[in-house]
């Protein structure tokens, strides 16, 4: 069957004290947002993102880099009931599955999704909602079950009684609707609860009185439905996905020496036998090959790609730019919107010069195989290096140098011997 996601990310997110929209916080410079998208990729055939505040921050950045993504603007915002039934109109001759979910859940993974839609299909559900057993369960609204174990409703916090609020399984905001059967039940709801908002939860209960099937299903693994409200939760969300990745590469064959230490988003690939060393940032795309050696103190940009035995040692900075197998660039140096053929030296300090400040234009710089550069070289591009250049140590190079040569600006020494005694 069809199916189509709602995003709800209207909301103000008064606790991130902000000036932007939550959603559009970054995890390796990436919105929370995107995140959420992303794992909705092979799932769903057109996502409506729901928007309110900061609407056309939000709408900007969903135009321009999902394709099947449009947003509808909520305005005011009364309540996540209310957020969903502004997709309504888009989708009034839609007779397939819709599939709710928060904007401020960037964690949740593709194959809990299709867990979710599987559960559904199997049971013959007509809505059900994804929920987690939570030691702490404030804040979330509770999970109310009959006692033969069907369900009976969704609590919120604020609207519970104190035996409810002993419920430790809780609404996860994740929902799937059998949308045909359910979309009646938005122009119904009530407002009448302690917030005045009108609620996307109490499509439980109507489905339930309504002799609809309604289930609620268990979600493995709490982390993925951990919601961002504050700059605390940005930061426990990166640690969560970024001990997520670490793994993932060391069970792909990766050392990394201190796991704790270093980050590396999820759009990373790297491949076996590659060491990365403690205190490094690694963010963006990236393809590392296998046997090189990161860091200590390496910090990868996005877009660069590495090929087989490459070093990038301590205090370099890396972006946009491709070294092929067997080049080092050991120490201190930046390298960025460049391409570095094989078994190429790069000495401590060189720097590519890729930006002029005034015309605001970056330029590439091309360094072939087997070249060296002497330590603090400055290559100022749009530059190309031939095969086997010499860089002398401590030249500003700004035109284009043959294979071969040795090319250096430095002035003569000049030696006063006794200068001292004198
Ligand atoms: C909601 C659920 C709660 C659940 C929790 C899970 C309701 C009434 N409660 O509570 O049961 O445990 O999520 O995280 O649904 N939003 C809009 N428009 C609105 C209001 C909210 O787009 O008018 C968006 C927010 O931006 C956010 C999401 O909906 O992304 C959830 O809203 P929020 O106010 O955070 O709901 P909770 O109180 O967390
Ligand atoms: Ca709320």
């Amino acid at each position: 069957m069809e199916l189509k996601s709602i995003i709800l990310a209207a909301g103000k997110g008064t606790r991130m004290k902000s000036d932007l929209s939550k959603v559009l916080h970054e995890i390796f410079n990436k919105p929370i947002l995107a995140y959420v998208l992303e794992a909705l990729n092979t799932i769903s055939s057109e996502n409506f993102v729901i928007v309110g505040h900061q609407a056309e921050a939000v709408e900007n950045f969903v135009k321009n880099n999902y394709e099947n993504s449009k947003c509808i603007l909520q305005t005011p915002q009364l309540g996540t009931g209310h957020a969903v039934s502004m997709a309504g109109e888009s989708l009034k001759s839609f007779n397939g599955q819709v599939l709710v979910l928060c904007g401020d859940t960037p964690l949740i993974t593709s194959t809990s999704l299709e867990k979710f839609i599987k559960f559904h299909n199997s049971k013959d559900s007509d809505l059900t909602v994804m929920s987690a057993v939570m030691e702490n369960p404030t804040n979330y609204g509770r999970i109310v079950k009959n006692t033969d174990g069907s369900l009976h409703s969704i609590v919120e916090e604020k609207d519970a009684t104190s035996a409810q609020k002993k419920i430790n399984e809780v609404n996860a905001g994740i929902y799937l609707l059998n949308w045909g059967k359910v979309k009646s039940f938005f122009s119904e709801l009530k407002n009448n609860n302690a917030q005045g908002e009108y609620y996307l939860t109490d499509i439980v209960s109507m489905g339930v009185e309504k002799n609809l099937n309604v289930n609620s299903f268990i979600i493995e693994n709490n982390e993925e439905v951990f919601g961002i409200n504050s700059k605390l939760h940005l930061a426990e969300a990166t640690r969560i996905l970024n001990n997520r990745n670490a793994k993932k590469h060391m069970e792909n064959g990766v050392t990394i020496v201190d796991p704790q230490s270093v980050w590396i988003s999820s759009e990373t690939e790297i491949g076996a036998d590659t060491i990365i060393y403690p205190n490094c940032y690694i963010t963006g795309k990236n393809i590392i090959g296998s046997h090189c050696k990161i860091g200590p103190f390496a910090h990868l940009r996005g877009d660069v790609e590495l090929g087989d035995y490459v070093k990038v040692g301590n205090f370099v900075e890396v972006k946009k730019s491709k070294i092929k197998s067997h080049t080092n660039v050991s120490h201190l140096s930046y390298i960025g919107d460049s391409e570095l053929g094989e078994h190429v030296n790069i000495g401590a300090g060189t720097i590519t010069a890729n930006y002029n400040p005034i015309t605001k234009v970056k330029s590439r710089t091309i360094i072939k195989d087997g070249a060296n550069t002497g330590s603090n070289s400055v290559l100022v591009a749009p530059l190309t290096l031939n095969k086997n250049v010499n860089i002398g140590a401590g030249s500003v190079i700004t035109k284009d140098i043959n294979s071969n040569a040795l090319a250096l600006t430095r002035s003569p020494i000049r030696v006063i011997e006794n200068w001292v005694k004198d």
